[in-house]
C-alpha cells in the first residue's frame, strides 16, 4: 500500500488528523471528481438528460457493489443511508404478533428503536442476546436460541458504532441458513474496513452507507438484498414506481431484482461518487486495509492503554478500526473538543447511542478514534501525545 500515494489524492489530510472514519472519512480526489463532474453535466445538459447520459456508469456501481459483497448486480439496491436501507429491509418482513426479533444488546441505537417501534404497532418480541466473557455474542449460545427460540428475523450488527467489536456474523448465519430464519446484518461500521462476502455470511439483508469507511459521499446508503429474498416475494411496505409497475387499477407488478428496495429519486452525483469509492476501495483491496487498520490500532490500543486515567472500552476476540476510550477526569465532549483545536478529528459516542453496552461498561459514553489506512503511525503517535499531556 502506498501510503504517501493514498495521502496526496486525501487533500482532507493537509489539514487535520482524521481519525473519524466511523463518523464520516476523508473523501479522496476520484470520489469528489466523480461527484463535481456530475454536478456539472446536470447544470449544462439538465438532469435527466445526464442520467441518460451516464447510465453504464451508473450501472457501475452496482457491479462495483457487487464485486466487493461477492453477489450479482441484481441483488444490490442503493438508498439514501444505513437506516433507510435497514428500514426497507424491516419493512419487507410480514411481522405477526408475536413474531420474535432474535438480537443482540450492542446492535445499533436506531435498529434498537425500530424493533421497538415495530413491538408498538405489530406486538413482536424482542429477545436481546448479551455478550458473552470474550466480549462478543458466544456463537455456540446464540445459535442455540435461534434453534431453540425460532425468531422471525436474526438481526446482528457485525460492528457497533460505539466499539471495536466485531460480531462472528458468518457462524450465525451458517444456523440462519441451517434453520431457514431470515438474516438481517447491520454492516454500516464494517463496510469499506474489512471483507464482507454475503455468500459466506449468509445473510438475508445487509446494509450500509457509503460516507464511513468506503470514503463515499454523505447521503448515500446501500443494501444487498438475497435472490432467496427476493424470490420469496418479499417487499418494501411502501413501494414505489421504481420497485414495481403498476399495471391495473388494482395492481402493480413487483421489480424481479433488488430494485424492487429501491425508489425512483436518487442525486445521481452522489451515486457516482459511490461508484468512485467503491472502486478506490477495491482497488486497494479489502484484506490489505483490513491488515493496515489492524497495525494502526494495535499500536494506538497499546499506547493508549498506558496512559493514566484512561480507559480502553473495546471487548471482543477480534476488534477493529474503531477505538473507544473513557476518561476517568474529563468527558469524552471536552476530550473531543480539546484534541479538535488541536487539528485532530475525533468523535464522542453518547449514552443513548449504545445504551446497554455502555451502561454495562459503567460509562456515559465514550471517545471514539477511528482511524483508517490512510493515516500514519506519527498522526497516531500525535493524538497519543496530545492525550497523554492533558491536564487531570
Ligand atoms: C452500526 C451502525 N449502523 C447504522 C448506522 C446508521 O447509518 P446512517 O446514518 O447512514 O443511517 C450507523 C451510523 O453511525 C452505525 O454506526
Amino acid at each position: 500500500m502506498d501510503i504517501k500515494q493514498l495521502r496526496a489524492e486525501t487533500p482532507g489530510c493537509l489539514h487535520k488528523i482524521h481519525l473519524n472514519n466511523a463518523g464520516a472519512a476523508l473523501m479522496p480526489l476520484p470520489v469528489l471528481a466523480a461527484i463535481q463532474a456530475h454536478l456539472e453535466l446536470e447544470a449544462t445538459v439538465g438532469g435527466y438528460e445526464a442520467h441518460k447520459q451516464k447510465s453504464a456508469e451508473i450501472q457501475g456501481t452496482y457491479t462495483a457493489l457487487a464485486r466487493y459483497l461477492n453477489c450479482t448486480p441484481e441483488e444490490v439496491a442503493l438508498t439514501s443511508s444505513a437506516t433507510d436501507a435497514y428500514a426497507r429491509a424491516l419493512s419487507s418482513i410480514p411481522f405477526e404478533p408475536g413474531d420474535m426479533i432474535l438480537t443482540t444488546e450492542s446492535d445499533y441505537a436506531s435498529n434498537q428503536i425500530a424493533f421497538l417501534s415495530l413491538k408498538k404497532r405489530f406486538g413482536v418480541r424482542i429477545e436481546r442476546f448479551a455478550n458473552g466473557p470474550g466480549g462478543q455474542i458466544e456463537v455456540g449460545a446464540f445459535n442455540l436460541a435461534i434453534a431453540a427460540l425460532k425468531p422471525r428475523l436474526v438481526a446482528v450488527t457485525h460492528v457497533p458504532t460505539n466499539s471495536g467489536l466485531v460480531q462472528p456474523i458468518a457462524e450465525v448465519g451458517q444456523e440462519c441458513r441451517k434453520q431457514d430464519v431470515l438474516f438481517l446484518v447491520d454492516a454500516c461500521q464494517s463496510a469499506g474496513q474489512l471483507p464482507l462476502d454475503v455468500q459466506a455470511i449468509g445473510c438475508d439483508f445487509l446494509t450500509a452507507t457509503f460516507r464511513k469507511f468506503l470514503r463515499g459521499p454523505r447521503g448515500m446508503g446501500f443494501m444487498y438484498v438475497s435472490n432467496r429474498v427476493l424470490e420469496k416475494g418479499l417487499e418494501p411496505l411502501f413501494i414505489d414506481m421504481r420497485g414495481a409497475d403498476w399495471i391495473g387499477e388494482e395492481r402493480y407488478l413487483s421489480n424481479p431484482t433488488a430494485r424492487r428496495f429501491e425508489d425512483w429519486e436518487f442525486p445521481y452525483a452522489l451515486v457516482l461518487g459511490a461508484k468512485a469509492a467503491t472502486e478506490y476501495m477495491l482497488e486497494i483491496g479489502p484484506e490489505k486495509i483490513a491488515a493496515r487498520n489492524r497495525e494502526l490500532c494495535g499500536y494506538l490500543r497499546e499506547k493508549l492503554s498506558r496512559i493514566p486515567g484512561l480507559v480502553l472500552l473495546d471487548q471482543g476476540q477480534e476488534l477493529c478500526s474503531i477505538v473507544t476510550v473513557f476518561h476517568h477526569h474529563h468527558t469524552p465532549e471536552a476530550l473531543q473538543q480539546y484534541l479538535f483545536l488541536q487539528n485532530i478529528n475525533t468523535s464522542v459516542s453518547g449514552l443513548t447511542a449504545a445504551l446497554i453496552d455502555f451502561e454495562k461498561k459503567g460509562v456515559p459514553g465514550a471517545l471514539r478514534l477511528s482511524p483508517h489506512y490512510y493515516n500514519t503511525m506519527e498522526e497516531l503517535d500525535a493524538t497519543i501525545h496530545t492525550l497523554a499531556i492533558v491536564k487531570g
